[in-house]
């Protein structure tokens, strides 16, 4: 890269931080209440950084050549010290950080405390998708929310630690096993935004996304309504597969022969299997169902017993449901 090349990047940065409105080079635009603070003190923040950055290195470079080494001349001994210097860099700085505190732990104080009429979503976390269940129990893998509502998100994990990151929001919490965090958002504007996993939690930590989709004013609850209805409203293979989309089922087991983490779904019920204990399965009704509630129990041969447990995460209309699911995905083949 040459040097102009260079100067160019940094022109495009500095000039791309002056409109955090529009997304930067750092950041997508900004689509919540505190998106425009995060972004005021993270900019402030850089441009003390990059001001200090090229004042010390341009006066450390004048210095090198001015004060170099030449021919004949005496070394003379340092300066001790120089009072009013010494007081000009630790009062400038002090007050500096001091406004950096007092504005950054203002925003932490408000991004910590969800408002009172908060609409309350739980997440749930486990390798490698994310499960968001509304107050009427339904269950998405996809976080859906009205716009202009505080969503407060109560997040526990069923393994490792992961971490919720709406970048759009300006928001980044983890999530942890064995005790709830919490988190909160306002979306100032209607439509879809990445959620992805921040913390570094095993193979598929990669693939761990979700879309945030922010309804337009009045149309959440009907989503809610038709979406919770989904059993009664679709057939039991369509419902079956929409539960193997939503419930995280997508990260181990193709559809399509592929073999994940876990076994293909396609042309395997009926078959006759090897478990790693060495005895032989018949994939019927009762194995689906005992390998959704105890998957470690009968773990098929070649593969390990990683999927957690899905006991009180499935109704039985929903097993059912899957059950008709898997099923016509060997009846397609014949
Ligand atoms: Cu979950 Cu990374």
């Amino acid at each position: 890269m040459t040097l102009m090349q260079l100067l160019t990047h940094v022109v495009m940065l500095v000039v791309g931080s002056l409109s955090p409105d529009n997304g930067t080079f750092w950041m997508p635009p900004g689509k919540s209440t505190v998106s425009a603070e995060v972004d005021w003190l993270f900019y402030l923040i850089l441009a003390i950084s990059t001001f200090f950055f090229v004042l010390i290195v341009g006066v450390m470079v004048v210095f090198i050549v001015k004060y170099r080494y030449k021919e004949g001349e005496e070394a003379q001994a340092s300066a001790s010290h120089n009072l009013p210097l010494e007081l000009t860099w630790t009062i400038i700085p002090l007050i500096l950080v001091g406004f950096i505190f007092y504005f950054g732990f203002d925003s932490y104080l408000n991004m910590s405390t969800a408002p009172a009429n908060s609409y309350e979503i739980k997440v749930r976390a486990q390798k490698w998708s994310w499960a968001f269940v509304y107050p009427n129990g339904y269950e998405d893998s996809n976080l859906h929310v009205p716009v202009n509502q505080p969503i407060a998100l109560t997040m526990s994990s069923a393994d490792v630690i992961h971490s919720l990151y709406v970048p759009a929001f300006r928001i980044k919490n983890d999530v942890l096993p064995g005790r709830y965090s919490k988190a909160w958002f306002e979306a100032t504007e209607a439509g879809e935004y990445d959620l992805f996993c921040a913390e570094y939690c095993g193979t598929s930590h990669s693939n761990m996304l979700a879309t945030v989709v922010v309804h337009p004013e009045g149309e959440f609850e009907p989503w809610l309504v038709k979406a919770s209805n989904f059993l009664e409203t679709m057939t039991p293979i369509d419902a079956g597969r929409k539960l193997y989309q939503a419930r995280g089922c997508t990260q181990r087991h193709s559809v399509d022969g592929t073999p994940k983490t876990g076994p293909t779904f396609k042309g395997v019920w009926g078959k006759t299997e090897f478990l790693t204990n060495g005895e032989t399965v018949v994939v019927d009704e009762n194995y689906v169902r005992e390998s959704i509630l105890e998957p470690a129990v009968k773990v098929l041969k070649g593969y390990e017993a990683v999927m957690p447990t899905y006991q009180g995460r499935f109704t039985d209309p929903e097993i059912d449901a899957v059950i008709e699911y898997i099923k016509s995905l060997s009846q397609e083949e014949e």
